[in-house]
């Protein structure tokens, strides 16, 4: 379908109440991946991010902020709980993303919640006390939501990172305060406006998975991995889940290299297509 058709049925849809509603596509910034989920994101919806160590979560959530910015016109916000700001300006510099230019052209804002996982728990183990206990491990997470809440106001962001939730799993070791904080965090940011994608880590490297708690709560799963065989490593990616998109499920390969992430949606990686 063009893209004036496209147009054309999100207005004429939205003209009859109650009947479908296309939702608006964001394009990701991502070369090679809007073809496969159809176009791009759904607007204002969250995506989840899932892949282990390396697999390159945090430079394919950047492309994505940064290409929003300055191809896009959408402000951007990145909410750190893995690394702090001296480590991400830099990182993300080798790629040829000035972050820092962004900021101070007040397009975009980066939140460190560093503090959440690791001095937390820091503090934990030091006094054994008030810190610990799930309320006020509660009260950070709200305070964290509003935090996001304020700072999507202050630049009208239209896009937002979380990277990545599996931080907060060192500091609610129980599956059950896990469970509910990572279903209240979602939540809350599902409620916010922007287009969201969050990040977590994958537990083990293989194709065989058993689903993640929060691919319930999201919009769209992505699953980014290194597979190793006969010596050879390939990097792959899977579009696992795009409610209201047609997607192609198939796993194709991804690079990284000084232009950030590109997927090759036309390539098997089990032979020919
Ligand atoms: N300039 C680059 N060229 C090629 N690969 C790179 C470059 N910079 C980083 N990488 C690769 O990116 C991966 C790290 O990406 P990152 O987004 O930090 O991963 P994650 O957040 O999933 O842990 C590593 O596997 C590293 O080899
Ligand atoms: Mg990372």
């Amino acid at each position: 379908m063009s893209y004036i058709n496209y147009k054309y049925l999100v207005k004429t849809c939205n003209m009859f109440k109650g009947e479908i509603v296309l939702p608006e596509i964001v394009e990701t910034g991502i070369q090679g991946l809007d073809e496969l989920i159809g176009g791009g994101f759904p607007k204002g919806r969250i995506i989840l991010v899932v892949g282990g160590p390396g697999a390159g979560k945090t430079i394919f959530t950047s492309q994505f902020l940064y290409k929003g910015i300055y191809e896009h016109d959408e402000n951007a916000l990145f909410v750190s709980l893995d690394e702090s700001k001296n480590h991400f300006y830099p990182e993300m510099q080798q790629f040829g993303w000035d972050f820092q230019k962004a900021e101070e052209e007040r397009k975009f804002i980066f939140i460190d919640a560093t503090r959440m996982s690791r001095v937390a728990i820091l503090k934990e183990k030091l006094y054994k006390g008030e810190t610990s206990s799930l309320r006020s491990k509660q009260l950070s997470i709200d305070k964290l939501v509003s935090a996001i809440q304020e700072k999507i106001q202050q630049i009208d962001a239209k896009r937002v990172v979380l990277d990545t939730l599996a931080a907060l799993f060192y500091r609610f070791p129980d599956p059950i305060e896990r469970r509910t904080a990572t279903v209240d965090l979602i939540e809350s940011l599902s409620d916010l406006g922007p287009t969201t994608i969050i990040t977590t880590e994958l537990r083990h490297l293989s194709l065989e998975r058993n689903v993640l708690d929060e691919e319930f709560l999201v919009h769209g799963v992505i699953m980014m991995q290194t597979l190793f065989s006969q010596g050879i490593t390939t990097r792959a990616i899977q579009v696992e889940k795009m409610r209201s998109a047609k997607v192609n499920p198939n796993i194709v390969p991804y690079t990284i290299d000084r232009n950030g992430i590109e997927v090759f949606p036309n390539m098997s990686l089990f032979g020919e297509v």
